[in-house]
């Protein structure tokens, strides 16, 4: 099973764009997916609700994060994505305790990188994987990324914080979709946004794929 957090303690940095937007690339008849929205703003619990879509299950405010993810698995479940709230509790915590990989979305300013830290100190002393996604950014200009990305890229390499080599822009497609019920690609295929996010859903799952030989490899070492 893979397990996707979606963690920052800033607002605003994109958790649930990204979670809702990564959830409906996943959620197909042969990948039974569950979204666990633990942010009590419920902003996923609201897309879900309008999307009313079968392949895709809801649970919100969950008191122990590791029995939903268990009660997942036996459920058939293969996928969950959980949306967490902008904080450091410990609801955090445990969520990120049961992750396969952390998502931390980040805006591409001083502020946002010095708060992702904050998480990413969380998930390095659980040992869990994890990458910041820059998202928000301002448009690139043919392959040059704007400068402010540029700046933000070279701080999180600094901080040996892994993070995406690519950028989700600021663009309306990512937010009129949501109000929908839909993803970037079921609202305008052939958008930018969608394309953006098709690039993302690619890396995760080739990071995805290298967590789960890793964890093979060291398996067949111990064994
Ligand atoms: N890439 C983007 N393009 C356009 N709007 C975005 C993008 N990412 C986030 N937003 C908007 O910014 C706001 C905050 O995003 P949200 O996902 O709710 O953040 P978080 O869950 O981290 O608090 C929302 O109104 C959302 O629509
Ligand atoms: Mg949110």
């Amino acid at each position: 099973m893979n397990v996707l957090v979606f963690a920052s303690r800033k607002g605003g940095s994109g958790k649930s764009t990204l979670a809702a937007h990564l959830a409906s690339y996943i959620a197909q008849p042969g990948r039974p997916t569950l979204l666990i929205d633990n942010d009590p703003q419920g902003s996923l619990s609201l897309w879900h609700k309008i999307r009313d879509q079968e392949h895709l299950g809801l649970k919100h405010n969950v008191r122990n994060i590791a029995d939903a993810v268990k009660e997942a698995k036996r459920e058939g479940y293969e996928w969950v994505l959980i949306d967490t709230p902008p904080n450091k509790s410990a609801i955090v915590a445990e969520a990120i305790k049961q992750a396969t990989l952390v998502i931390i979305p980040t805006r591409a300013s001083l502020f946002d990188i010095a708060a992702l830290q904050d998480t990413v100190a969380i998930a390095r002393d659980l040992r869990k994987p994890y990458a910041a996604v820059i998202n928000a950014a301002p448009p690139k200009r043919g392959e040059a990324e704007a400068p402010v990305v540029a700046d933000a890229r070279g701080a999180l390499n600094a901080l040996k914080v892994p993070v995406w080599s690519g950028q989700i822009t600021h663009r309306p497609e990512l937010t009129l979709s949501l109000a929908t019920g839909e993803g970037a690609r079921e609202y305008e295929p052939s958008s930018q946004g969608a394309e953006e996010i098709g690039r993302l859903w690619t890396a995760l799952e080739r990071s995805l794929n290298a967590i789960h030989n890793s964890y093979k490899k060291a398996g067949s070492r111990a064994a």
